[in-house]
């Protein structure tokens, strides 16, 4: 888009914008809502300098708010010492930032981390390792009811949402998706020709919600009797999002579970593509031998010095508290709006329930006219500087930066009865 373009009127500026991007960008997304031009902590600007309270985060991905100094100096540091290198050779960063994964992570010897470019990738490679499981041969992998694990053709196989899948049928053989939280039809479904099992420790596209009780517990303990690997995916929950480092390391979510494979992106990089698929101990033994998989871009110092960023600053600024402290203020302060039921979710992954208000019944869900649409919600927000996301009918999941302050939500707080009464 041109300067000049930017230096409009606001209303013609807006339709501009949106006519440029349909002349040459791809359709896949919709019409976007905002032109964003700048960042900074918890806010964005759009082009017409109106500021927006960040409450997506880029999807989970913003962990450290936009453009930290110490993500941006790590970026150009390191841009403007070595930007890119095949995968011929290695860098500082890439084994700086795998060291770190090992250490947040406690891994033991002979674990192992692929970085890739995406969660996505991280799901792809790990599903490839799948395949290799107990030597290969196992032609069955199980995923959850209302999983979200990508796009590409492994990973959108294990999506749970049949709207994704069915356009692009055939998809990937030997996927089995078995309903959420249901123990005994896991046990149904797992046997010896099961390579492994794929879940989220809290399921983010389908409104923010963790497993009942025990259900982990239950899913290690039956791949471990089958011999299949129990597969993370971390690529939502991790990196300080739920107030742990990675979600299933909170006893309340992991339940003290130790996965076989956890896959991560999004907050990883903290705003720079990343991703990796983290093989636990001897999880990798012959998974993705040298030759079976590979990447030009993963492992990308760039990428890598922002990840290696991301994570020294949660240490640094003990972020993981700050995410625990904020939530509990947060959720007591949802608690008390009227128009919000149920909070699903743990630290700044938050679903929240629209009822509606006090006359609204949150028990016949999204079809009670007194429960509001999440998506004019979010656009009444919007329009009020806000930026939430209506993940689900009658949901809005809020994944924050990881350092937004109580004193930066509390507008939101306030304006919050009204956006949902509209
Ligand atoms: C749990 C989970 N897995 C995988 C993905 C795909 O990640 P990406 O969009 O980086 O490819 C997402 C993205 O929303 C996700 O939430």
């Amino acid at each position: 888009m041109s300067e000049a373009t930017h230096q409009q009127a606001p209303t013609d500026q807006a339709q501009t914008w949106r006519d440029d991007f349909s002349r040459v960008l791809s359709p896949v997304f919709g019409s976007p809502q905002l032109d964003l031009v700048r960042g900074e902590g918890s806010y964005v600007w759009d082009a017409a300098g109106k500021k927006y309270l960040d409450l997506l985060a880029g999807i989970a991905v913003n962990a450290l708010g936009h453009c930290h100094p110490a993500w941006v100096k790590a970026i150009t540091e390191q841009a403007s010492t070595l930007g890119h290198i095949s995968n011929f050779f290695t860098s500082p960063a890439q084994i700086g930032l795998a060291e770190k994964l090992h250490e947040v992570l406690d891994l033991p010897a002979g674990s192992a981390v692929f970085f890739s470019n995406s969660g996505t990738e991280a799901n792809e490679a790990a599903f490839k390792m799948a395949r290799r499981a107990a030597g290969g041969g196992r032609p069955f992998i199980i995923a959850i009811e209302g999983a979200f694990h990508g796009r590409t053709m492994g990973a959108l196989a294990l999506t749970a949402k049949e709207a994704y899948r069915e356009p692009f049928a055939p998809g990937v053989p030997g996927v089995v998706h078995v309903p959420y939280g249901d123990v005994e039809a896991l046990e149904a479904a797992i046997n010896e020709n099961t390579a492994a099992v794929f879940i989220e420790p809290v399921q983010g596209e389908v409104g923010v919600r963790t497993h009942p009780a025990g259900y982990l517990t239950a899913v290690r303990e039956l791949t471990t009797k089958v011999g299949a690997l129990m597969i993370l995916d971390e690529v939502q929950s991790g990196i300080g999002r739920t107030g742990s480092w990675f979600a299933h390391q909170d006893p309340e979510i992991g339940e003290g579970i130790t996965p076989d494979i956890i896959t991560s992106a999004k907050g990883l990089g903290g705003g720079m593509p990343i991703g990796a698929t983290i093989t636990v101990g001897d999880a990798n033994t012959g998974l993705l031998e040298a030759g079976q998989h590979g990447t030009t871009f993963g492992g990308n110092p760039i990428a890598c010095a922002a990840g290696l960023a991301v994570l020294e600053t949660i240490e640094k600024d003990n972020l993981l508290d700050h995410v625990s402290e904020v939530s509990d203020w947060l959720k007591a302060q949802l608690a008390e709006v009227d128009g919000i039921g149920e909070i699903t979710g743990k630290g700044l992954l938050l679903g929240l329930e629209l009822t509606g208000g006090a006359s609204g019944d949150s028990a016949t869900g999204a079809a009670d006219a007194q429960v509001p649409d999440s998506k004019a919600v979010a656009a009444r927000a919007l329009e009020a500087g806000f930026i939430i996301n209506p993940v689900a009918p009658g949901r809005v999941r809020l994944a924050p930066p990881l350092t937004i302050t109580t004193d930066e939500l509390t507008p939101f707080i306030e304006a919050l009865p009204g956006l949902i009464t509209g």
